[in-house]
């Protein structure tokens, strides 16, 4: 009962005006948020390892397919982000259109996008900061007990986080002037080195996954078709597409900034069309570089863009790399948690977390208790637990989220036809319909594991919703209040 209770869109716009986030963010604080968080451990390590293990040069065509389902997505979500700038983007989306209990398990998809992301990305960047500074590696390294560098890293930008929107756009500009400074130097050097043989045959022949393949690592739809579990190939250019799109997530986390921006109905739209559109020229152009300059067989999976500069005695390229590698990284953070501040805070605004999580700080106007309460659950993960290879987990987070946002496009336009559409996706139905089934494709190929992974997430999400949320919502107030009961907090 109630649990597809949506919530109305002129709420959602009028709480625009409630003046509890600052207004402060132009749309290139917008790009730079953007490509502060998409450009991460994506390219820097996952393009080589997939080049390496699924395949071969043909990772450059996986990273355009990535650009493509990003790209549909990212309309969808210009389309929602500037007709309703709000804090929760697509859980509130979700509210609006699908019901309470989609709005939950979609707001409940995006924390663990952003949470496991950020914490991937803190050992990630530990582990890269240890090789620079030569510190030791069972305090920094991917295999530490407890992690400390990850926790100093997170407790660090969880500071400028609550400080300001403004402070933290400003951090991360600089960041990202570096790391993209890093990706066109990659470009520049690089391209020098690359060798037509190899990057022949672009799409190595599949050959069997080996004499005892894991089972649980077969891509899901491969597993469903009965195939047998392959490598390279077309089939191994569509599974590290799947696993490459992690380095497009987080282009999302724009329209999370809504009730930030100075003018959403057109800076939202250009910064995560802009920031996507940088990205994915820089990705096509480095996965060639990177495929160009070493065989795929010999590229090295811990540091593969730094160890190719390497391998052609490029020494302070590699030194540069690993340099943008760190400053990158920690951009990725700090958006991150940024963005779990504003999804939690939704939340608690609607009673589906507590609401004291929806209540943002007074002066320097930023959802500083979930921000805080968002770290501290990073800090753990990162410092107890090696979830480097969670990473497909925020994929296919990020991706079903998509899904629900395609469909929310053509919903809201049937049931609210009259709201101002600053931006609108061309030919809707069939392009939003076109973006849900990208995804769900890309989905499909990420492993069995994953899914089993995602689908206990989910299972957990269902129950806190009906152990909690359901009864605290805001809206379970309005309807008891309608039907005569006692209000109860
Ligand atoms: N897109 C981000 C990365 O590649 C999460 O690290």
């Amino acid at each position: 009962m109630g649990i597809t209770r949506t919530l109305n869109v002129d709420e959602v716009l009028k709480r625009q005006d409630s003046g509890d986030l600052k207004r402060r963010l132009s749309s290139r604080d917008l790009i730079g948020f953007g490509v502060g968080i998409i450009i991460g451990t994506g390219i820097f390590t996952l393009a080589g390892v997939e080049a390496k293990t699924h395949a071969g040069p043909g990772v450059t065509l996986s990273f355009v397919i990535g650009a493509v389902v990003a790209g549909l997505a990212a309309l969808c979500y210009a389309e929602l982000a500037s007709s309703v700038p709000t804090a929760g983007s697509a859980y509130t989306y979700a509210f609006a259109t699908l019901g309470e209990v989609f709005a939950w398990i979609i707001g409940w998809d995006l924390l663990l996008e952003f949470a496991l992301g950020a914490a991937v990305v803190a050992r990630g960047w530990s582990g890269y900061l240890a090789n620079l500074l030569g510190l030791p590696q069972e305090l920094f390294g991917e295999d530490a007990t407890v992690n400390i560098g990850a926790v100093l890293i997170i407790a660090v930008l969880t500071v400028v986080a609550i400080m300001g929107i403004k402070q933290s756009a400003l951090f991360t500009n600089v960041l990202v002037l570096v790391k993209v400074a890093v990706c066109v130097l990659i470009l520049a050097v690089g391209v020098f080195f690359v060798k037509g043989t190899n990057l022949t045959p672009f799409i190595p022949p599949a050959q069997p996954a080996g004499e005892n393949p894991e089972v649980l690592k077969q891509p899901a739809i491969e597993a469903m078709l009965g195939l047998e579990q392959s490598v390279y190939g077309i089939a191994g250019m569509l599974t590290a597409a799947a696993i490459v799109f992690f380095a497009y997530t987080g282009f999302e986390a724009l329209a999370n900034l809504g009730e930030e921006t100075k003018n959403p109905s057109k800076d939202l739209r250009v910064g995560i069309l802009g920031a996507l559109a940088v990205c994915a020229v820089l990705y096509i152009g480095v996965s060639l570089v990177l495929t160009g300059m070493v065989p795929f067989t010999e590229i090295d999976e811990g540091a593969p863009l730094a160890a190719a500069f390497e391998s052609v005695g490029m020494h302070w390229v590699g030194a540069l790399i690993s340099l943008g590698a760190v400053t990158g990284l920690t951009s990725v953070m700090m958006v991150e948690l940024v963005t779990i501040g504003r999804i939690g805070f939704a939340m608690g605004r609607d009673g589906l977390l507590p609401k004291k999580l929806g209540v943002a700080h007074p002066k320097w106007g930023t959802p500083h208790r979930m921000t805080i309460a968002g770290a501290v659950v990073i800090a753990l993960l990162a410092a107890f637990v090696p979830i480097t290879e969670l990473s497909d987990m925020v994929s296919i987070g990020a991706l079903s989220a998509m899904i629900v946002v395609a469909i929310a496009v053509p919903v809201l336009r049937r049931k609210r036809p009259d709201l101002k559409r600053p931006f609108r996706v061309p030919l809707s139905p069939v392009l939003p319909i076109v973006a849900a089934l990208a995804c769900l494709y890309l989905m499909l190929n990420l492993d069995l594991l994953t899914w089993l992974r995602f689908a206990i997430w989910l299972a957990l999400g269902f129950v806190i919703y009906f152990a909690y949320g359901r009864r605290h919502s805001r809206l379970a107030a309005v309807e008891r209040e309608g039907a005569g009961q006692p209000k109860q907090e």
